[in-house]
């Protein structure tokens, strides 16, 4: 099942994501998407104050008082800086490449790579730079084990990290499209964005899970309400935005994928359940 799992997902990546050069850090349809993005670029007509954003974005907790629209887009811009350090130390330390790394895992690099730029972009409809700032630094530990666990083991814990993450992106997305909705073309480009990013990390929670055993599996799913709940603890902003009682709620129960990928507008795949 899993091996068959992961053959569909070596074939939904190279569809999806058309040639990708390693090199060049490019999915060629990704490119394609990106043209489609510069071509229509939306604007938000929301005044936000581009000195408060930079000086909370080196905030472990926020200043007081600031709106909602300004915490949404704090939130964005913390978790891209956690993805960003593990995608960064992945690709310095060459975790995918040489002759003997498998396409799917080039791929997945390269579509994290892509969600910097995609949440930049959602910062770029506000007018706001994407600043490189490390996450905090219990953040940056768990970041690190993720990356040099051994592979054999990795996956299970990898896998619930891909997991929380689907949360984290699923409810950021209600949240931009529910706060921006008296503008529709930004709310739009908000779910747009989100529902790429979200389309590839079902499928990477697919591919951890179909390279684990059943019992790393329970692993993987023990361990994702717990990582779930160190990332909102560790990004205050997300703790303002979403209820917590409410998240810890969705955390607790069973990993939901069809809940996930039912307004999605593109096809997912996942080669395994969690
Ligand atoms: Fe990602
Ligand atoms: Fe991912």
């Amino acid at each position: 099942m899993s091996a068959l799992g992961i053959e569909g997902y070596r074939e939904f990546l190279a569809r999806r994501d058309g040639d990708a050069d390693l090199l060049h850090r490019r999915l060629a349809s990704r490119e394609e998407f990106f043209g489609g993005l510069e071509a229509d670029p939306v604007r938000s007509t929301r005044p936000i104050d581009r000195d408060v954003f930079a000086r909370n974005l080196h905030r472990r907790r926020p200043e007081p008082g600031l709106s909602p629209e300004m915490l949404f887009l704090l939130a964005t811009a913390k978790l891209n800086q956690a993805e960003r350090f593990g995608v960064g130390l992945g690709e310095t330390y060459g975790r995918n490449s040489g002759d003997d790394t498998l396409p799917e895992r080039v791929y997945m690099e390269l579509e994290e790579h892509y969600h910097t730029r995609l949440l930049a972009y959602v910062l770029d409809m506000f007018g706001l730079p994407f600043h490189v700032v490390p996450p905090p630094m219990v953040m940056r530990q768990f970041v690190k084990i993720n990356v040099f666990l051994p592979e054999r083991i990795g996956f299970g814990f990898v896998g619930a990290a891909e997991m929380a993450g689907c949360i984290m992106f699923d409810e950021l997305r209600r949240v931009g499209v529910e706060l921006f909705a008296d503008e529709p073309d930004v709310a739009a480009r908000i779910e747009s964005l989100y529902s790429e990013i979200l389309t590839d990390e079902v499928g990477h929670v697919g591919y951890c899970a179909a390279r684990c055993t059943s019992a790393e599996r329970t692993v993987m799913r023990w361990l994702y309400p717990r990582f779930g709940r160190l990332f909102a603890r560790q990004t205050a902003e997300i703790s303002m935005l979403i209820d917590p009682k409410k998240l810890h709620a969705r955390l607790d129960e069973p990993f939901n994928v069809d809940q996930l990928t039912a307004g999605l507008p593109n096809d997912t795949f996942l080669a395994a359940h969690p």
